[in-house]
This record gives structure tokens, C-alpha cells and sequence, in this order.
């Protein structure tokens, strides 16, 4: 069986401009990993559950989970030096590792350390999101934001932690995408899931349905239609929400899906952030064959302009995406 380890070197000879750094890189990650999979695991018995009473800079409550994974992580991508700078979004502001070490970093990485954490306090999977870009500022100087506020297509590696009945990390490199399975007694993860694909019809929904009426349209529409009854397409689909993006978005990446989170009365752009929740979940299943949108562009093609910033998600299995699109589009133009 290979370990992740082993997968990661292999898989370096296929870059570019391999250097092991990104090798490195993503080795900080999964230890990172390992640390808070324990500590989730003992949810209930440390005192790790529920708020901190703070919120943070979108005025989202603040778990303990969060900040503590906030801290792991951060540590551990300053900790060998691939790593210039971080964008978090437990952070308000990026994080600028300022030492030589910090300054000689070729990489930037923009993180959810701890996605869905209000699961946690009732015991269901949460995960963290990761994006790795190479910086645009010169190696050596300080980071400039810039370097944070690239689009999703500059990523050059992208994944996720899933922290679940087993705790999976997914990633790709450009590659294709592949997911690894921790062995708990060895705290050892496996390559599981080779290269996986994302089937192009699927026929499980996942949207938060209690935001019905604030809905565009399109998307109205497009529940209706998951909803019908026809049986060449393999309808009514049916629907699945946990309220974990990672969770989600794990079980449409393995059986077919579409996830949605549309603009609603409390979040016009939506909820979900664009740099660190959606280019990384957009870059990995369009390497699994599937499709991520605003609605109307690709969201690897947007141009970001804050750290922080919101946008309207739809991602999953290719067709189900191309159906959504096109009722989203077909109703805007109705109204303008
Ligand atoms: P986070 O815990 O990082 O703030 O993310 C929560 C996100 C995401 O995981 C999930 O899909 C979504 O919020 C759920 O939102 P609703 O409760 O509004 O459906
Ligand atoms: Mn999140
Ligand atoms: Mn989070």
C-alpha cells in the first residue's frame, strides 16, 4: 500500500519545476492534519467544543476548534520554510511569516482550517480546505497581497481534510485528484481512492432548502426540476445536505452530485469564500472531470479582489452544473 508520503514524491517528478518543496509543503499539511484529527476525535472529554464567544471578521461565531485549528496549521506551514504567507479565514488580515526563513517561502496558502465546525459539538464530519499558489513577489522580499489575491486557475495544488467516520485528505497537483485514508493505529494515511472522477450525471442535490424564497429564479427553477418525476433522466434525484461543505461536496465528488450555495437574503454573494473554500473544492473536481460556476463564469476565471470575498456555488457533477447554468442565465436575461 502506498502512504501519502510516497504518493507525493512519486507524483513530483511530474511537475514542471519539481524541487521538493511542494513535496514539503504538503507534508506540513498532513501533519497538521494528523494533530487536529486527534483532537476532533476526543470532542466530548477536552475542552474543545463550542464557542470562543468571539466572531470573526464576517461575523461568524468563532468555535474553539476553529482557532485551535487556525493555530495548527499555521504553524506547521511556517515551520519548514516553503511558505511565505497565509490567508485564513479565522484571520482578518493575511499572516506574513517575517523571517529570512518566512521571506525565502516560494509559496502562499489560503485555508478554512476547520470547515462546517459548528458539526462538531453533535459529532458529525467536518473538514479543513487548503490552495497553495506560488507568490508573484520576488523570493526573498516580503509578500505583498497580491500574492494571495490570484484567481483559482494560478492554483498549483489544491485539497482537502475530511474528518469523518475516517479521515480522508484528497488533493491534486494538476494530476488528477486522489484521496488517501488514515489508519488510525498507525496515524498513517493510504492511498485509498486513485484518481478519482466525478460521474457527469449525477442525481443527488445539495442546497440549504431552507433559503428557498430568497432564491434566484434559475435556481428555483432548478429544484423544481431535480424534484419532477422522469424516468430517462433518473428523476426525482434525491437530496442530500449536511451543512459540511467538505462533507458535501466529498460524497458528489464520489457519487454524482451537484452542491449549491445561491445568493440568499442574509448572504447576497452567497456564503461561501471564494479563496479559500471555493477555488479549491472548483479546482479539484474540475480535475475530477466535473464543473464549478458563480452561474454565469467558471469560478477558477474570477478575478478576486479581497481576501475575505463571497460567491454565489455551484459545483458537482458536469451536467447537473450545465442544467443549473443555463436556467440561472436563461431567467436573468428574462428580467433585464
Ligand atoms: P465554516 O464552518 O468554515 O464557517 O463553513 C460553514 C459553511 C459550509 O461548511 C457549509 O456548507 C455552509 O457553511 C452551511 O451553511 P448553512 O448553515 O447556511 O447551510
Ligand atoms: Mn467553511
Ligand atoms: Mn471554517
Amino acid at each position: 500500500m502506498k502512504t501519502l508520503g510516497e504518493h507525493i514524491v512519486d507524483k513530483q517528478s511530474e511537475f514542471p519545476d519539481a524541487t521538493g518543496e511542494l513535496t514539503s509543503l504538503l507534508s506540513s499539511i498532513k501533519l497538521a492534519a494528523k494533530v487536529v484529527n486527534r483532537d476532533i476525535n476526543k470532542a466530548g472529554l477536552v475542552d474543545i467544543i463550542g464557542s470562543t464567544g468571539v466572531h470573526n471578521i464576517q461575523g461568524e461565531d468563532q468555535q474553539k476548534m476553529d482557532l485551535f485549528a487556525n493555530e495548527k496549521f499555521k504553524a506547521a506551514l511556517e515551520a519548514r520554510g516553503q511558505v511565505c504567507g497565509v490567508a485564513s479565514e479565522e484571520e482578518d488580515e493575511i499572516i506574513i511569516f517575517n523571517s529570512e526563513k518566512g521571506h525565502n517561502g516560494k509559496y502562499v496558502v489560503l485555508m478554512d482550517p476547520l470547515d462546517g465546525s459548528s458539526n462538531i459539538d453533535v459529532n458529525v464530519s467536518v473538514g479543513t480546505i487548503f490552495s497553495i499558489y506560488r507568490r508573484l513577489s520576488p523570493v526573498g522580499s516580503t509578500p505583498t497581497l497580491d500574492d494571495f489575491l490570484q484567481p483559482g486557475s494560478a492554483q498549483v495544488a489544491a485539497g482537502y481534510v475530511i474528518y469523518g467516520s475516517s479521515t480522508m485528505l484528497v488533493y491534486s497537483t494538476g494530476y488528477g485528484v486522489h484521496g488517501f485514508t488514515c489508519d488510525p493505529s498507525l496515524g498513517v494515511f493510504y492511498l485509498s481512492h486513485e484518481n478519482m472522477q466525478i460521474p457527469e450525471d449525477g442525481r443527488i442535490y445539495s442546497i440549504n432548502e431552507g433559503n428557498y424564497l430568497a432564491f434566484p429564479p434559475g435556481v428555483k427553477k432548478y429544484l423544481k426540476y431535480c424534484q419532477e418525476e422522469d424516468k430517462e433522466t433518473n428523476r426525482p434525484y434525491t437530496s442530500r445536505y449536511i451543512g459540511s461543505l467538505v462533507s458535501d461536496f466529498h460524497r458528489n465528488l464520489l457519487k454524482g452530485g451537484i452542491y449549491m450555495y445561491p445568493s440568499t437574503s442574509t448572504y447576497r454573494n452567497g456564503k461561501l469564500r471564494l479563496l479559500y473554500e471555493c477555488n479549491p473544492l472548483a479546482y479539484l473536481v474540475e480535475q475530477a472531470g466535473g464543473r464549478a460556476s458563480n452561474g454565469f463564469t467558471r469560478i477558477l476565471d474570477i478575478k478576486p479582489e479581497q481576501v475575505h470575498q463571497r460567491v454565489p456555488f455551484y459545483c458537482g457533477s458536469l451536467n447537473m452544473i450545465k442544467k443549473v447554468e443555463s436556467l440561472i442565465q436563461e431567467h436573468h436575461t428574462q428580467e433585464s
